[in-house]
C-alpha cells in the first residue's frame, strides 16, 4: 500500500494546486495567487490509475497517483501547495439554482445577513435530499439576491430592504462518492483540500463574458464522463454528468474492428472524423490486430473506422440531447464543445444535426504563463480549478462552514471582488 509521505517543499500560503481528476489523466497547475491573478510556477500531468467514469475505483492506488502528480508539478515548481482544489467529476454530480427566502431586520443589508442567506440556502439544499438517502451535498455556491423582487444583485450589503433571497447552486452526489472524497481529504490531511464539481470549472475556464451573461450550456467530453452545464446570467444554474465519453468510442473502435485498445485510440485521435463518407475508399490507416502478439501493424480502410466512430458519436449527442430536452426551454440555445472528446473532426456538424444548434469548439481561456501544451479542451477543467481558487476560495464545504464562519468578513473588500456573482468575475 503506497505511504503518503508529508510534502517535503517549504509551504506558501498563496501557492495552491489545482488539478483536474479526469479518467483518462490527472492534471496538476502550480500556482501562486496573487491579488486575484493566479501566476503559474509549474505543471505536472500523469495518467490516472484507480478512476473510472470520475469515480475512485481503488483508493490507495488513485491517491498514489495524485500524490505523485502534485510531487511532480511542485518540483517543477520548485514551490509546494497548501490549498488543494480538485476538480471531481464523478459520484452522478447533479447541480441546480435554489431560492431561499432570507429574514431580514430594518436597516441595511449586513455581513450576517449573507452569513443567515447562506446557511438558508444550505438548509434547502439539504430538506432536498430528504426521500434521497443515497445523496448528499457537495457544495452550495451564491449566485445572486433578489432585493425587494429585484433580481441578479451580487452584492446587497448596504442596501435597505424589506425582502432577500439568495438564489444558490446546489450540487449533489452519490453517498458512496462523498465518502471516496472524504477518505482523499483525509490522506491528504496536511493540505486544505477543497473540491469542487469539475464541469463548473469547465465553464469558467472557456466561457467570455458575453456567453456567461446571454446564456451558455457547455458540454465537455472527456474520457468516461461528458458533462452539461448551464449558465445564465452570469450564474450557474444546472448540472449533470452522463458516465460515457471519448473512452467510450475508443471500445467501440477497439471492439468491432478487433483492434488493440492502444491501437483504437491511436486511429480515433489521429484519422477520426465525425462523418463516416468523408473518407476516400483508397485510404487507409495502420492498425494492430488484437491477439497480434509480433504487434506487427496491418493496413484497413480508413472508411471502417468512422463506421464505427460516426454512430459512437451521435450516441454520445443523442444522451446530450436528452439532458438538454430536460433544461427550461430557450428561444435560443448557445452551446460550447470543450474536453478531448470535443476534439474528433466534424463534431460540430454531427452536433448541429443532432442538437440543432452548432456549437462552438472552445479551449480554456489563456492564462499568460500557461504552455501551449496545455491550451488544450482537456485542459478546460484544470484552468477552470485555478480560475476558481483564484475568485471562489470560499465554496461552502457543509463540512467546513463551522470553520469559515468569519469569511464574509475576509471578503468584505474590496466589495466588487464579491463572490456572489458566482461566475461573473472577468479574469
Ligand atoms: N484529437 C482527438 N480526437 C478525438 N478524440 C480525442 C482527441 N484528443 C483527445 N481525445 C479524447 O479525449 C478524451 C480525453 O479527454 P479529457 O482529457 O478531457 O478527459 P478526462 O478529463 O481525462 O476524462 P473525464 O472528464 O471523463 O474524467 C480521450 O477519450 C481521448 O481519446
Ligand atoms: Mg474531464
Amino acid at each position: 500500500m503506497p505511504t503518503v509521505q508529508p510534502l517535503a517543499l517549504p509551504r506558501n500560503g498563496n501557492t495552491v494546486a489545482a488539478i483536474d481528476l479526469g479518467t483518462s489523466k490527472l492534471f496538476c497547475l502550480i500556482a501562486e495567487l496573487n491579488m486575484g491573478r493566479p501566476r503559474i510556477l509549474g505543471a505536472a500531468q500523469l495518467q490516472a490509475e484507480g478512476l473510472k467514469h470520475g469515480d475512485i475505483t481503488d483508493l490507495n492506488q488513485f491517491s498514489h497517483c495524485l500524490h505523485q502528480v502534485i510531487d511532480e508539478a511542485e518540483t517543477s515548481a520548485g514551490e509546494s501547495a497548501r490549498d488543494i482544489y480538485l476538480a471531481f467529476s464523478g459520484g452522478n454530480l447533479s447541480g441546480q439554482l435554489l431560492e431561499g427566502n432570507v429574514p431580514i431586520e430594518p436597516g441595511p443589508i449586513s455581513n450576517s445577513v449573507l452569513t443567515r442567506a447562506l446557511d438558508t440556502a444550505e438548509t434547502i439544499a439539504r430538506t432536498s435530499l430528504r426521500g434521497q438517502p443515497k445523496r448528499e451535498l457537495l457544495h452550495v455556491v451564491p449566485a445572486f439576491y433578489a432585493v425587494d423582487g429585484r433580481h441578479g444583485v451580487s452584492d446587497p450589503r448596504g442596501i435597505h430592504a424589506d425582502h432577500l433571497s439568495l438564489f444558490a447552486n446546489a450540487v449533489t452526489m452519490s453517498r458512496a462518492a462523498r465518502r471516496d472524497l472524504d477518505a482523499l481529504r483525509k490522506i491528504f490531511q496536511h493540505n486544505r483540500t477543497h473540491i469542487l464539481a469539475a464541469p463548473w470549472a469547465s465553464a469558467l475556464a472557456v466561457l467570455d463574458a458575453d456567453e456567461k451573461n446571454l446564456g451558455a450550456i457547455v458540454i465537455d467530453i472527456g474520457a468516461e464522463t461528458t458533462s452539461v452545464t448551464e449558465v445564465r446570467a452570469n450564474a450557474l444554474h444546472t448540472l449533470s454528468v452522463i458516465p460515457t465519453g471519448g473512452a467510450t468510442l475508443t471500445r467501440n473502435i477497439a471492439r468491432q474492428l478487433g483492434i488493440t485498445l492502444r491501437s483504437a485510440e491511436q486511429i480515433k485521435t489521429r484519422h477520426g472524423h465525425a462523418f463516416a463518407d468523408i473518407a476516400p475508399d483508397h485510404e487507409t490507416v495502420k492498425v494492430t490486430p488484437l491477439g497480434n502478439s509480433d504487434h506487427t501493424p496491418k493496413s484497413m480502410p480508413r472508411a471502417k473506422l468512422l463506421k464505427v466512430l460516426q454512430p459512437s458519436l451521435e450516441n454520445i449527442l443523442a444522451k446530450v440531447r436528452e439532458q438538454l430536452n430536460a433544461l427550461a426551454p430557450s428561444p435560443h440555445k448557445h452551446l460550447v464543445f470543450t474536453g478531448g472528446g470535443s476534439l474528433v473532426p466534424g463534431i460540430d456538424i454531427l452536433a448541429e444535426h443532432i442538437l440543432e444548434h452548432k456549437p462552438r469548439l472552445a479551449s480554456p481561456k489563456p492564462l499568460s504563463q500557461l504552455a501551449d501544451l496545455y491550451k488544450t479542451p482537456a485542459h478546460a477543467v484544470s484552468v477552470g480549478t485555478l480560475l476558481w481558487a483564484t475568485q471562489h476560495e470560499d465554496i461552502v464545504m457543509p463540512e467546513e462552514k463551522r470553520r469559515r464562519r468569519n469569511l464574509w468578513q475576509k471578503l468584505a473588500s474590496p466589495p466588487q471582488r464579491w463572490l456572489h456573482n458566482a461566475i461573473g468575475a472577468e479574469f
